[in-house]
């Protein structure tokens, strides 16, 4: 699985997004370590607040078929019915879900305007000083007793 076939991954994610309020479609690829590739894509609702990103919905998909590690995801996303213009970068709170399960230094965030046009952070990147499970004295034996 190379990034450019992730980027198709996520691009076809968005087909299924549904935007009727915001109008812009988001989709995600999310590669596990298992070698599997969980999708995503934005799903929206009149009351908005219960309103799902394309990020979230590909991790709690890959965490409730019992995935937790991850190497990478793919993420596009713009107005819905046109092509890609610009990047789309994720927002805090998904950020903030790929600190529980991911490494900061391992795990690669690829954004893209095509699949030939990406741009690769790493979540330290993107959430430097980042909250997570080591905080709270927890680190590996959080998942213990699952
Ligand atoms: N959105 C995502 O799906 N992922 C992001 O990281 C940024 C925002 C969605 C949420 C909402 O449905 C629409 O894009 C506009 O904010």
């Amino acid at each position: 699985m190379d990034e450019k076939e992730l980027v198709l991954e996520a691009m076809n994610a968005r087909k299924m997004a549904y935007t009727p309020y915001s109008g812009f479609s988001v989709g995600a690829a999310l590669l596990a370590k298992s070698g599997k590739i969980y999708r995503g894509c934005n799903i929206e609702n009149a009351a908005y607040t219960p309103s799902n990103c394309a990020e979230r919905t590909a991790f709690f998909k890959a965490v409730s078929e019992g995935e937790h590690e991850f190497k990478a995801i793919a993420i596009v996303g713009g107005k819905a019915g046109a092509p890609l213009s610009d990047y789309c970068p994720p927002c805090g709170v998904c950020r903030q879900v790929m600190m529980e399960f991911c490494s900061p230094d391992q795990f690669q965030v690829i954004l893209a305007k095509s699949p030939e046009e990406r741009k690769v952070l790493s979540l330290r990147e993107l959430l430097p000083f980042g909250f997570g499970k080591n905080d709270l004295g927890k680190g590996e034996s959080l998942h213990e007793n699952v």
